[in-house]
């Protein structure tokens, strides 16, 4: 079991001297500014939100971006080396999947900014002459593998304090699309506080921090310590397969994969596809200093990015796609419960002298993990190619690149009626 800044248990008391003594060490004070001024329970909830802060983030948050070590070609399986051996894959997925030793977790606590679209992204109607919900499109690409394997594999959804209502009552008012619904369970990520610039923690009242979703890389502590992670026990669940909401031709719990990954006897796997073009934003799965890693299209040197192998083709050419399967052991021992945290620049509504201001421009940033840190704390990771057409339609924009229009055309491609 692992511990740390995902586990945290909730509703841990803290009092004021306490709350005040910690604030001091980590400059923070301002959060008790209004303290004298509360009532009883705005006092309460101030000190609760302290209390599930997690100050020790402020230790190594400012640290600045991670020098790359020495990076190689991960070890990627291709489209034809899978095919070749795409009947053995197969049965040694499904034989896993009749087991039961497979579930599938979506990650589906994202705010979805850049979509624009208010309301959790998979309720957006991604339909044109019919209503085709993205959650639909998914749990239809889950069901393929139901009728492959003849079991419903069960679903962990991650939502977030934001979307978690929301999210289960589409489900509910749509019959969860005709998925065995006792194999469904949600569960809500942790969250972290917003802070300025300068480092000091936002207030959205004064008596309560602006808290944000902490990203998609706490999804495994956040399950562990919900009441989901005894399912994992319970149910002889040895290997997760994690992803993304926004990817609508997501092939979820596919047998070869899943077969891929138990020949290769490694940790872990991912799905890759082969960048679009050199400057495609999308993770690239190398190694670094010979342990995988997944390198962000704005980290990778300028040296490697467009350098080409000796056949010609882009040495760093695959890109991952947010579906990776891991080992639940390998995740149990591998130091995952403090993955460093993510600056992403944000506009964030706060108080200012007591008044809440909205702000035009950026002020400050949301803290975030991210489920690619994981990766580098496996034992070894397989890239399993697909094929990019069939199987990678993200909707990340309302229009232009990864957007509504592009995953549109993708699903007709794909022979599913919109
Ligand atoms: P993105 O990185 O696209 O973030 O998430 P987002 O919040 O959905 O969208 P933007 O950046 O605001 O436009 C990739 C995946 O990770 C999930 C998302 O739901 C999506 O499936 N995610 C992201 C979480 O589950 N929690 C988070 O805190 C962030």
């Amino acid at each position: 079991m692992i511990i740390g800044r995902d586990m945290r248990s909730e509703g841990d008391f803290m009092d004021y001297t306490t709350a005040k003594a910690l604030l001091a060490k980590y400059k923070q004070s301002h959060m008790l500014q209004y303290y004298e001024e509360l009532n009883g329970e705005q006092r309460e909830e101030l000190l609760d939100c302290i209390g599930r802060i997690d100050f020790s983030l402020f230790d190594d948050v400012f640290a600045g971006g991670r020098s790359l070590g020495e990076l190689s070609p991960a070890d990627v399986l291709s489209v034809e080396e899978a095919e070749a051996r795409r009947d053995e894959f197969k049965q040694a997925g499904l034989e896993a999947l009749k087991k039961g030793k497979v579930a599938a977790v979506l990650l589906a606590g994202g705010q979805g900014t850049r979509l624009g679209f208010n309301g959790p992204k998979g309720t957006f109607d991604i339909g044109v002459n019919r209503r085709l919900y993205v959650f639909e499109c998914l749990i239809n690409n889950l069901k393929d593998c139901v009728e492959q394997s003849g079991t419903y594999a069960h679903l962990f959804i991650m939502t977030s304090f934001l979307n978690d209502g929301q999210t289960r009552a589409f489900f509910e008012e749509h019959n969860y699309f005709g998925y065995d619904p006792t194999k469904i369970h949600f569960y809500v990520q942790k969250t972290s506080p917003a802070i300025s610039f300068d480092g000091k923690i936002l207030m959205e009242e004064k008596y309560r921090p602006v808290m944000t979703p902490n990203g998609n890389g706490g999804w495994y502590g956040s399950l562990m310590s919900s009441e989901c992670g005894g399912i994992l026990a319970k149910e002889g669940i040895e290997w997760l397969n994690v992803f993304g909401v926004d990817n609508v031709l997501q092939r979820i719990c596919d047998p070869v994969f899943i077969g891929a990954t138990l020949k290769s006897r490694l940790p872990c796997s991912g799905k890759v596809v082969k960048k679009s073009c050199v400057e495609e934003k999308v993770g690239v799965l190398c190694k670094e200093n010979g342990r995988p890693a997944i390198v962000e299209y704005f980290e990778m040197p300028p040296e490697h990015k467009a350098e080409l192998d000796c056949n010609g083709e882009l040495k760093y050419r695959y890109g991952v796609i947010l579906n990776y399967l891991f080992n639940v052991k390998a995740l149990n021992e591998a130091n995952i419960s403090a993955l460093p945290y993510h600056l992403s620049v944000k506009k964030i509504p706060h108080i200012v002298d007591g008044k809440r201001v909205e702000p035009n421009e950026n002020n400050g940033y949301k803290l975030e993990s991210l489920a690619v840190d994981i990766i580098g704390h496996m034992g070894g990771c397989l890239g399993v190619e697909v094929v990019r057409e069939r199987e990678f339609a993200p909707v990340k924009n309302k229009t232009g690149v990864d957007s509504v229009e592009t995953a549109r055309r993708l699903l007709v491609q794909n022979g599913i009626k919109i």
